[in-house]
């Protein structure tokens, strides 16, 4: 069965501004590191996803990794998915540039040929977050690139040394790497997290929940709910807006009429 979603982003306008300037920065050779923050079911990868698609409409590239509560054992696994995503049916960049990154490389997507004699088990995490930068580099079209790490959460400790060098070197590179973290409980992701917005290396977006400011009517229209019948529906909704919808229709409940997401709905 699809997942039921609400037709439209609600409430996040002020993110997805921040979120698109990011991306026109980055296109414009100024890119970074953003995190999505909040806790579980708040919307952060709602959020990536409608990024990603207004990206995929201005023509940016795409790459998309995840990491599963399995990470921890499993190094780079969120880079090595959105790196082979890139490169399922694509030869490796034909370029002398990237050659002595290879061997470092290798150790996150071992498919790569070439270095075999030069090893990749002992590679530093600079080398190996600089081979991943010159890679990103010259996987990216004219607009940019913009690669979206999922579940930070569950992510390995060398993925995570990656990510604090990507932070601190992507400010001058096409590329703007968005990543969705819960911020609760304590995990070596969301201390990178803080340390990174503390010193600045990278934003960091908290998602709150979503304080109904808009009349009933605005919210009923924007998601295209009919207050006359309960549906289990709701459940695929976010938490904070299933809660107030419940407080406004305490008997009935909600329903969405359309199960389908139309376009990225910036409509916050
Ligand atoms: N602002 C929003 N507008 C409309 N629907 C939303 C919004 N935020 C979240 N949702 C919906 O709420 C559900 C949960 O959101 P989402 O999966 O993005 O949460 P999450 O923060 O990524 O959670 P997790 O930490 O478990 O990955 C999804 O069905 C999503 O489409
Ligand atoms: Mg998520």
């Amino acid at each position: 069965m699809a997942e039921l979603l609400c037709p439209v982003v609600i409430g996040r306008g002020a993110e997805s501004g921040v979120l698109l300037s990011a991306l026109a920065a980055a296109g414009d050779g100024a890119g970074g590191v953003v995190f999505l923050a909040g806790e579980a079911g708040i919307g952060k990868s709602r959020l990536a996803t409608a990024l990603a698609t207004e990206a995929r409409a201005r023509g940016v590239r795409v790459l998309t990794g995840r990491a599963v509560p399995a990470s921890a054992a499993s190094p780079y696994r969120p880079l090595t998915e959105a790196l082979l995503q890139a490169l399922r049916g694509l030869p490796f960049p034909a370029d002398d540039g990237l050659a002595p990154w290879r061997p470092a490389l290798r150790a996150i997507v071992p498919a790569i040929a070439g270095g075999e004699r030069d090893g990749h088990g002992d590679h530093t995490p600079a080398v190996r977050g600089e081979a991943v930068l010159q890679l990103l580099r010259r996987l990216g079209g004219p607009s940019g690139l913009l690669l979206v790490l999922e579940d930070l959460h569950w992510a390995d400790p060398d993925t995570l040394a990656i990510l604090e060098y990507l932070s601190d070197n992507l400010p001058t590179e096409p590329v703007l790497c968005v990543a969705t973290c819960r911020d609760e409980p304590a995990t070596p992701a969301a201390e990178l997290m803080t340390r990174l917005h503390g010193r600045r290396a990278a934003a960091r977006l908290a998602l709150g929940r979503l304080t109904p400011g808009k009349s009933p009517r605005w919210y009923a229209r924007a998601c295209r709910l009919r207050p006359r019948m309960s549906s289990p529906a709701c459940s695929a909704w976010p938490m904070e807006f299933r809660s107030w919808s419940r407080s406004l229709w305490p008997r009935r409940g909600c329903q969405a009429r359309s199960a389908k997401q139309s376009g990225s709905g910036w409509r916050a």
